[in-house]
């Protein structure tokens, strides 16, 4: 699903984010990404989504070369792909429901099975009854479970998840690591940067060191 071969990451003015990163990710397993503040976990993130693009190397993803990627192609591909990010970009001016809708809808999905699409994705995050909630009416990790629901929307096969359990309290992560699991279970792929692997017990995890791969 995913392929790595000696990707390099510098921003300008030349900090070196990724060094020469190699690594496979089969479909529907799941790969923990681990490191201290500033080993380049959200680029290897950014990476994956086409947000960012490698400086040498190359990035592979579902078998398609994301350096060869047109601009104009990116939508496309990123419909395939589930973002939840650390400070999760919801709308807070729209409901719980308008909020996962707004994938949906930017991608063109039909309006008629748009709603119990939605309804299904807040249902999985166990957020089913609070649809017309504003996300300031729910708890941090609601408003997290309200991300995923809004990742998972286009039903992705990838699922990048960015210190999602980050700002949580024990209990209110382990729920949301719950919920990213099942995801997991039946069969999409999912990438998680998180310095709390052992809310992930078992899991393969790379671990960074500087934008290096650590033993
Ligand atoms: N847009 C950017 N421009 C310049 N440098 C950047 C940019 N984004 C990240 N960096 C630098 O690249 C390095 C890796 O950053 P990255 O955000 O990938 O780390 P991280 O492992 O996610 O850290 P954290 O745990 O703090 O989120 C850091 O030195 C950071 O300062
Ligand atoms: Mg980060």
């Amino acid at each position: 699903m995913i392929r790595f071969d000696r990707v390099s990451k510098r921003y300008p003015p030349g900090v070196d984010a990724l060094s020469n990163l190699s690594f496979d990710l089969d479909e529907a397993q799941m790969l923990l990404i681990g490191g201290h503040s500033g080993a380049g976990k959200s680029t290897l993130l950014k990476l994956v989504a086409g947000v960012e693009t490698a400086t040498s190397g190359s990035v592979l993803v579902g078998g398609q070369n994301l350096g060869g990627l047109a601009r104009a192609a990116l939508p496309y591909y990123r419909r395939r792909i589930g973002m939840v990010f650390q400070d999760q970009k919801l709308l807070f001016d729209r409901s719980a429901f308008e909020n996962v809708l707004l994938p949906l809808s930017i991608s063109g999905f039909p309006v008629r099975e748009s709603a119990s699409r939605v309804r299904a994705a807040l249902d999985k995050v166990g957020l089913g009854k609070r649809e017309k909630a504003l996300p300031i009416m729910l708890s941090g990790g609601e408003q997290q479970r309200l991300a995923i629901a809004r990742a998972v929307v286009g039903r992705p096969d990838l699922l990048l998840a960015d210190e999602p359990t980050a700002h949580l309290d024990q209990d209110t992560a382990a729920d949301v690591v719950r919920i990213l699991l099942e995801f997991n279970r039946v069969g999409v792929t999912l990438l998680v940067a998180t310095y709390a692997h052992e809310l992930f017990p078992g899991a393969r995890r790379l671990q960074l060191d500087h934008g290096r791969l650590a033993a």
